[in-house]
């Protein structure tokens, strides 16, 4: 599989850089990417949010860390300097594949579209797994939607089987594969590689937690670049990206 010609300014191709995603993205040369799938911070952890980490109830704020507690202005600025960095450096139709909370999918669509994207669709992962509702007094959370738009006319669309194109796709918790407390299915983000990007193309995720995205792309001969500011969870990566077992993948956890 040949590199793609030099994509950024001195960052390597299969690469997860520690380092901040829009510094990163910055360094990323015009046109030189051909798919973005990205799971940046849902800003929605909080104290009264409850969990199941190692077995154990706890709020989602002690369970993921301070990355999800931003000032809402913070990441209203965070996700719109994302979409337009994507934007940028996307190549003419390529798709942007990005995850959110519910509550803020329609928001960002439209950002999205303001900065020149086109809208496609919306994907719901629906868990089968969900965490239970503790106090019982409201709906469980049983699906996080990821939006799908492109840049101009829609380029590469590998159609799949009609049943595998199907903008649902279920999940079960179960088949996590290391201990970052928000890893997505590979199954999914697999599909997403294979039906919008084509072998030797390289795919970007400026939020790689856990590696997913870059498992994806590498084991279905894309190239991947990307950054990701926790160094443990690089580890975790790096380990699971070598084919070894990832950190603590027997501790699995349920997400909110
Ligand atoms: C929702 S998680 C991504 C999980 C990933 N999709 C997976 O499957 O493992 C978001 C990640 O973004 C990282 N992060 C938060 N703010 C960041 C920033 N400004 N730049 C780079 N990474 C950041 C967090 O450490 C966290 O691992």
């Amino acid at each position: 599989m040949s590199k793609p010609n030099a994509t950024s300014k001195q960052l390597a191709i299969d690469q997860i850089h520690c380092m901040d995603a829009i510094a990163g993205l910055r360094r990323l040369d015009d046109e030189s990417i051909d798919l973005v799938i990205t799971d940046p911070p849902y800003n929605v952890a909080g104290k009264n949010k409850t969990t199941i980490r190692h077995g154990r109830v706890m709020s989602t704020m002690e369970a993921w860390g301070q990355w999800d507690c931003l000032h809402p202005f913070d990441h209203d600025i965070l996700l719109m300097q994302v979409i337009s960095e994507c934007y940028r450096v996307l190549k003419p139709g390529g798709a942007f594949y990005m995850f959110t909370s519910r509550q803020d999918n329609g928001y960002f669509i439209r950002k999205a579209i303001a900065r020149g994207f086109t809208y496609r669709n919306q994907l719901a992962m629906v868990k089968t797994t969900a965490v239970p509702s503790f106090f019982k007094n409201s709906w469980r959370s049983c699906f996080e939607l990821c939006m799908y738009l492109t840049k101009g006319r829609q380029g590469t669309f590998n159609f799949p089987e009609q049943r595998e194109a199907r903008n649902v796709h279920e999940w079960s918790i179960r088949t996590k594969s290391t201990t970052h407390p928000t890893e997505k299915p590979l199954d999914f983000i697999k599909k997403l590689v294979r039906i919008s990007s084509n072998p030797g193309d390289l795919v970007l995720d400026p939020f790689m937690g856990s590696g997913t995205t870059a498992a994806a792309a590498k084991e279905q001969g894309r190239h991947f670049i990307g950054f990701e500011l926790n160094s443990e969870y690089i580890d975790i990566a790096k380990t699971r990206l070598k084919g070894g077992r990832a950190a603590g993948s027997k501790a699995k956890q349920m997400n909110g």
